[in-house]
């Protein structure tokens, strides 16, 4: 049998171009490297399979306003989400982040309000309001919820609207949150508690096109999450969007990206900040830290300061070696005592913490892992200088200690050194290229060197191309 040969029709590549740019100036959406994407998507569009028919819809778009064509803009979009995606980002918020915000808003007789930008489908906004509702009952706070899904596709906002879900979208949702918050409708569908759909107001918004904020019955927001969204838009669309972000974001409020997206260095109104090795940002000039425990939920708070970043000190000598004599009669368990110390930080007992680690590294100056435990606490207290001096002097005593890397990028971050944070990943890559892709990193909490290259490369790739 003769083998079918499908000829796709061609559309003149300057009308693509054209619309290429139309789609980036309207919607944000880049296909600048992606138009033989976007002529199958013009193809599916239409119907159209000859090429002359095509030119002249094409030319008729071009003349078209294209928030007026949601069919095209259903095709364009990719919508892809699950409940509680990245889940690590979730346990933090809960664990950490949240407990000392939501306590603060109680106090305040204020109502904590989150902007979902680029919901989809809606899984992403309901997770927070299952999140915080849970929270809610177990601290016991009577706090108002106010939770803001948009999104440019009004497909994906019905489905969001109507808070029915097919298996797919539990993937990866704990169990806990799917007995307590879905009804099962049949085999394969759940409907989704009627207090958490309330939470959760859904509004169409073109992120591109504003208005910041959405609507005047939102005014600034505690929390704003835009995950994967952005990575569709070209960097000049990113900016603009960022910096309409950081205008309607609480100055003690958090921004939120996806896990391998990081805003160019060259945007300063954000700055990155490493909560149990994960990455959120706030406003320039605040930072988060550790202020009180409770111990019976095991959580640690998190509070928000006005503390700029210290400015950068040089240190002629990086170690102060001690009379051996007086210290090598101290014999202690290091492994525990290590432990007891790393417990301590994770727990939100950082000065405590602080001065036990700082005794034990005066005891044991040529090991690295004691520096590089102070360099984490010195970090998570702000003291970003000190943390430096302490990652550096674990690279002087271990030159293939990663994650003293990647703190020492993430601090150059912060005190946007752009030169350093590129040498300090690019050196880091190099090494990570040495290991195979499912080793898991030590210091990181089980992230793989796969997991880390992609990280790095990602975040190296933005960096050169905003230099
Ligand atoms: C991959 S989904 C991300 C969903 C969710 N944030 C997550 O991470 O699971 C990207 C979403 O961004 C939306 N989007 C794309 N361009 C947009 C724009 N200009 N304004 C608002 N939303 C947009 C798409 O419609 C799509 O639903």
């Amino acid at each position: 049998m003769r083998k079918l040969q499908k000829k796709w029709p061609k559309i003149d590549p300057q009308l693509l171009e054209a619309l290429s740019q139309k789609i980036a100036s309207e919607l944000g959406l880049s296909f600048s490297k992606k138009l033989s994407d976007l002529e199958k998507i013009l193809i599916k569009y239409f119907n159209e399979f000859k090429t002359e028919k095509l030119s002249v819809k094409v030319k008729q778009l071009l003349q078209a306003n294209l928030l007026q064509e949601p069919n095209l803009i259903n095709l364009l979009t990719i919508t892809e989400t699950y409940f509680f995606r990245n889940y690590r980002l979730f346990k933090a918020l809960e664990q950490s982040i949240l407990p000392g915000m939501l306590e603060q808003k109680v106090k305040n007789g204020e109502a904590f309000t989150i902007w979902s930008a680029g919901c989809s489908s809606g899984e992403e906004p309901y997770s927070f309001a299952m999140l915080i509702d849970d929270m809610r009952e177990k601290l016991n706070l009577n706090l108002e919820l106010r939770i803001l899904g948009t999104d440019l596709n009004h497909q994906s906002l019905a489905k969001a609207r109507r808070g029915v879900y097919s298996n797919w979208s539990f993937r990866k949702i704990p169990v806990k949150y799917l007995e307590k918050y879905f009804k099962p409708l049949d085999e394969r569908f759940y409907k989704i508690d009627e207090k958490i759909r309330h939470a959760v107001t859904f509004q169409h918004h073109n992120l591109k096109q504003g208005p910041y904020p959405p609507s005047p019955k939102w005014t600034q927001f505690d929390l704003i999450v835009c995950r994967n969204v952005l990575i569709y838009f070209d960097k000049e669309t990113s900016f603009e969007v960022l910096n309409n972000f950081s205008k309607v974001l609480k100055d003690e409020g958090i921004f939120i990206l996806g896990p391998a997206e990081m805003p160019s260095l060259y945007f300063k109104q954000f700055k990155p900040q490493l909560i149990n090795d994960l990455i959120v940002y706030r406003k320039n000039g605040f930072v988060l830290h550790k202020s009180a425990t409770n111990k019976s939920q095991g959580m640690n708070r998190l509070t928000v300061t006005s503390r700029k970043p210290k400015k950068l000190k040089i240190e002629k000598r990086l170690f102060q070696l001690p009379n051996n004599d007086k210290h090598e009669s101290v014999v202690e368990n290091s492994v525990d005592e290590k432990a007891l110390i790393k417990k301590l930080a994770d727990q939100g007992e950082l000065q405590e913490a602080l001065q036990l680690a700082k005794r034990y590294v005066e005891r044991k100056p040529m090991e690295e892992e004691a520096h590089y435990l102070l360099g984490t606490i010195y970090f998570e207290i702000g003291e970003l200088d000190k943390a430096k001096t302490s990652f550096e002097k674990t690279l002087y005593l271990k030159p293939d200690f990663l994650m003293a890397y990647f703190h020492l990028a993430n601090i150059s971050s912060m005190q946007s050194n752009q030169n350093n944070v590129l040498k300090y990943f690019s050196t880091m890559l190099d090494l990570l290229n040495h290991y195979p892709a499912d080793q898991s990193i030590p210091f990181s909490d089980g992230l793989t060197a796969g997991q880390f290259r992609k990280l790095v490369g990602d975040i190296l790739e933005t960096e050169k191309v905003a230099g």
